[in-house]
């Protein structure tokens, strides 16, 4: 879909579909729209047609040439705008014309800004409705699929703030296009996209989007005595890699502790010899989502050339059962020195990610964040509704929790109590890699906790229920890899930049 942004408010270029947001009681789209569409909408409210409620819908015949149907969408009050619903409105105008089977739409965008809207902002996220709503992965279909796509979409803008509104739509499309990459990496089966070829995709991305790109292979991994990334990968043909990237920054940027993102890999989670029963068990191709969110977050951030240091780590392997595989029982050293005790081989995330947050940690970050599809628990607790925040610093977790409201990645804190690091104390050794009793979530993010180590601002994510749409297409995600940790990443950057 060719997505383009009219900047005047003379002249309309036509489509097919016009999508216009109504607030409660009615209001008028004004600035970019022609008389006769203006009437129309005032007509639908004054009969009682439609009332401009959140969550209502219209489609009336449009009285002008410009266009075929108008689609009218409800927004609620203009004070209780939110930029989730601009997405959202503008995904239900896609919608709306695929279902119609056209070819062509175009939103006004002014008819989106609420009372203390912002129409760059609003524009950005009607650009990450379209991008998020439109997504398909058909890769491996021999034929391609019959459902209706509109070829051109156009945001009438009108020509107040034009440059800052054309540059929220070419920043949000880099965004979006990095999110591609993230749920195209991710929807991949696990038979294809292995250790070898996430490195390899990653290695190419990077050269094209300016990252710096340093993967260890498993000589590195071992020299480095990466325990728990070696452990987890044993069992598996592909060998571990160890994904580094940087952005290129100037000035006094470069002189700057890091921002660090991690992100667990695992390619495909078996269970291991503590194997996961065989319902639903291909779901677990999903367990890389927290590694791939990280990498499409650092093209969007090379892209966008936000001045300020960002290091993305992904440790990658796959965890198979099979006769190499490490068992319960096994201890492993972390390249920190802590021993674990692997209790159960299914408690695999916090065993790489232990040796990324080590790594990590060494580079001295001024905030760190890790994202993992960690805890079945945590997606049983929260549905795919938001996704699990722990913090070391109460600074790091408002700022994580405004951005996700904002982005629409809403984010759930869960404490970090010190009685709760007695449950994971082992037998015989360090620590061990599950709960003595229950808590799943908060001690799989006590356990990473001990491996933040010096780091005082450290942020645990735990994306098991949100990373994955299973449940059959939502209005912003098809089945399949959501992208989620994305944009929040993107604004988490954007908010360190000076
Ligand atoms: N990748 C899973 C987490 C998961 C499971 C996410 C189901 C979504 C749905 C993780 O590696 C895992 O298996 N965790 C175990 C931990 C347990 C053994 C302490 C879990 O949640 O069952
Ligand atoms: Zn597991
Ligand atoms: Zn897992």
């Amino acid at each position: 879909m060719k997505l383009s942004v009219h900047l005047s408010d003379k002249s309309a270029p036509s489509a097919d579909v016009l999508g216009i947001g109504v607030f409660d009681g009615g209001s008028d789209p004004a600035a970019g729209v022609e008389r006769p569409v203006r009437e129309a909408v005032k007509k639908a409210v004054s009969e009682k047609r439609f009332g401009g409620k959140d969550g209502e819908t219209l489609v009336l015949e449009s009285p002008v040439k410009t266009a075929e149907h108008l689609v009218l969408i409800g927004l609620g009050k203009p004070e209780k705008m939110t930029l989730q619903k601009a997405r959202l409105a503008a995904a239900r105008t896609l919608s709306h014309a695929k279902t119609l089977k056209r070819k062509s739409a175009s939103v006004v965008l002014e008819s989106f800004v609420g009372r203390d809207g912002d129409r760059a902002q609003t524009a950005g996220a009607v650009v990450e409705g379209l991008r998020l709503a439109d997504y398909h992965f058909d890769l491996y279909k021999s034929k391609p699929s019959k459902k209706g796509a509109v070829e051109t979409f156009t945001i009438l803008a009108g020509s107040a703030e034009a440059r800052s509104v054309q540059k929220a739509v070419r920043d949000a499309e880099i965004v979006m296009e990095s999110l591609y990459f993230t749920r195209d990496l991710a929807n991949e089966p696990p038979n294809v996209a292995t250790s070898l070829e996430i490195a390899r995709r990653t290695r190419a991305m990077a050269a094209k989007a300016g990252l710096t790109c340093r993967i260890l292979g498993k000589k590195e991994i071992t020299s480095l005595k990466m325990g728990g990334l070696l452990g987890v990968a044993q069992g598996s043909v592909y060998p571990p890699q160890f994904i580094i990237l940087e952005n290129k920054v100037t000035g006094a940027a470069a002189k700057e502790a890091p921002l660090v993102l991690v992100g667990k890999g695992i390619t495909f989670d078996t269970g291991g010899i503590s194997i996961k029963p065989a319902g639903n068990m291909d779901h677990m191709k999903f367990d890389m989502c927290g590694a791939a969110a990280v990498i499409g977050a650092m093209r969007a951030i090379a892209l966008l050339k936000l001045n300020v240091k960002v290091v993305g780590i992904t440790p990658v392997c796959e965890n198979m059962v099979g006769s190499g595989a490490q068992r319960p029982g096994d201890i492993v050293k972390i390249s920190n020195g802590k021993t674990v005790e692997v209790l159960n081989t299914d408690a695999e995330g916090r065993l790489i990610l232990a040796d990324a947050l080590s790594y990590a940690e060494r580079l001295k970050p001024r905030a760190m964040v890790d994202i993992a599809t960690l805890t079945g628990a945590c997606a049983v607790t929260f549905g795919d509704l938001a996704s699990g925040l722990m913090s070391t610093d109460p600074d790091l977790a408002k700022r994580l929790r405004d951005i996700g409201d904002r982005t629409g990645e809403r984010l759930w804190e869960m404490p970090l109590w010190d009685e709760y690091a007695d449950w994971i104390k082992a037998t015989y050794a360090d620590i061990q890699n599950i709960s003595k009793k229950s808590a799943g979530i908060i001690t799989a993010g006590k356990f990473l906790q001990e491996f933040a180590g010096h780091t005082k601002a450290w942020a645990h994510l735990d994306v098991a229920g949100t990373a994955w749409n299973d449940g059959g297409p939502k209005p912003l995600s098809p089945i399949g890899a959501t992208g989620m940790g994305v944009r929040l990443f993107v604004e988490l950057a954007k908010s360190y930049a000076r």
